[in-house]
């Protein structure tokens, strides 16, 4: 049995949460594999909103696996505080979430360390989510962090080493700070982590793809934050492309079945860093408003922009998409017209792929198209989609060199068409 990959291929918050709990009754086993509590990943149904952080998508559907991945950053007080929510509403977490021991773990320090580095950049801030990830990985990579797995073993000369050094950095940086209250919650969320069942995940997974069950993985953040491919420096710690579920989970390249390339209709951003499409004006108001493009975690503003196609294009290679998934169509309903961006103008030149920095001055190249003018958040069935909606789809798919496989058109799980199986 092959493992299949939904990941996100703009900025983040594409939608992940949501198609990830829609797809799920087809699966086993849904997996994370990198990221951490920098995502937030909106599910709804029955009138009820459950925005996820570090738990799968794939927990309210019945008794499926979900597993928290090696390539995965866990903070135990944030952890906590969702998880005892879930259970709270119902959601009984403990028999179905299992968490790899070789997933990192963010200390409180990591998080005064991520924020105590943004002040330090000044003008040139990432604009972190503050979670502490930056930070985690970069001790991961350097070969100093902590891994739930330590929890079992010397844990407190471990935590108090690491502690010790990330202190210094902050003295350095003379940022001040109370640990206190947040070292308290974190060791309640240590105790409280104790509960789950800590496995070699590779090894699950791997005995799980011998007994034909299937699995899927679901990505966090979008390909435009990779740290590789991404829009570096302004980009997450990770690997969040397709490659990114091979290292975050332990599976062999070999392994990966279909890929899901999930993007809005259009395109936002959080956080700071180049956004060649983005719309100061109107049209970009009226998209976060319809939209509701506020962050799911930090209740930032998202940057609001069109379509950019040169983008998506590179992401589709990157990932070696087999199947894509437009969302939030519906939030489109009422423009006349439609622009997507072909091409960039750098230098009066214009190129058709995404050069090494989108830093600069880039102009896109617009296409427009006619607008659907439609409520598309009611429509049950592709037969019932206007004809400016068909149209808008095959020009997307013939420019991205991939089928649309699902189009969603509200947040609820209801609102979700599947075109083909
Ligand atoms: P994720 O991080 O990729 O899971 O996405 P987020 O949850 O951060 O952001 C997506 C937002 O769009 C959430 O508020 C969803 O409820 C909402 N959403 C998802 N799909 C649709 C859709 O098709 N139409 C509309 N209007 N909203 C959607
Ligand atoms: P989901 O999974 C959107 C952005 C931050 C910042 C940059 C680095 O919900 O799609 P970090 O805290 O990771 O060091 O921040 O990445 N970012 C996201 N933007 N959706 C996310 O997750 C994001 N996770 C991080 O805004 O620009
Ligand atoms: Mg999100």
């Amino acid at each position: 049995m092959k493992i299949d990959v939904l990941l996100g291929l703009q900025w983040g918050d594409e939608g992940k949460g949501k198609v990830v709990d829609v797809l799920t009754p087809s699966y086993d086993v849904v997996a994370r594999f990198q990221g951490g509590p920098n995502a937030g990943h909106t599910l709804e149904f029955n009138g009820e909103k459950y925005v996820l952080r570090s738990i799968p998508s794939g927990i309210f559907q019945g008794d499926k696996i979900n597993i928290i991945g090696n390539g995965v950053v866990l903070d135990p007080a944030l952890f906590r505080e969702e998880a005892t929510a879930l259970e709270a509403s119902g959601h009984p977490l403990k028999e179905r979430l299992i968490i790899s021991k070789k997933a990192h773990l963010i200390l409180p320090t990591h998080r005064l360390l991520d924020a105590a580095y943004e002040t330090a950049k000044k003008d040139s801030k990432v604009g972190t989510t503050g979670r502490g990830i930056g930070p985690t990985y970069t001790d991961k990579i350097s070969r100093n962090g902590i891994r739930v797995g330590d929890i079992l073993e010397n844990f407190e000369t471990k935590y108090t080493a690491a502690k010790e050094r990330h202190e210094k950095i902050l003295k350095s940086l003379n940022y001040k700070y109370d640990l206190t209250e947040i070292e308290k919650k974190w060791f309640e969320g240590i105790e409280y982590l104790k509960q789950f069942k800590f496995v070699d995940s590779e090894h699950v997974i791997n005995n799980l793809l011998k007994e034909d069950k299937t699995i899927l993985c679901e990505g966090a953040q979008g390909t435009m934050l990779d740290i590789d491919f991404g829009s570096y420096p302004f980009v997450t710690s990770s690997n969040t492309i397709c490659a990114g579920a091979c290292t975050g989970l332990g599976v062999a390249p070999n392994k990966i079945g279909d890929v899901y390339g999930i993007f809005k209709a259009y395109c936002t951003r959080v956080g700071a860093g180049p956004f060649p499409t983005e719309l100061f004006d109107a049209d970009g108001d009226k998209i976060r408003e319809i939209g509701h493009e506020f962050g799911a975690v930090t209740g930032r503003k998202r940057r609001c922009g069109w379509i950019d196609l040169v983008a998506l294009k590179y992401a589709v290679m990157l990932d070696g998409v087999t199947n894509l998934i437009m969302m939030k169509s519906d939030v489109l309903d009422s423009f006349e017209t439609i622009k997507a961006c072909v091409a960039y103008k750098i230098d009066g030149k214009e190129v058709d792929y995404l050069p090494y920095s989108l830093e600069g001055k880039i102009e896109p190249v617009y296409k427009e198209v006619p607008g659907w003018k439609t409520d598309l958040s009611k429509i049950k069935s592709e037969a019932d989609f206007p004809k400016e909606f068909k149209s808008y789809i095959d020009f997307l798919e013939k420019e991205l060199g991939a089928r649309i496989k699902i189009v969603s058109v509200g947040p609820d799980r209801e609102q979700t068409i599947i075109r083909y199986n």
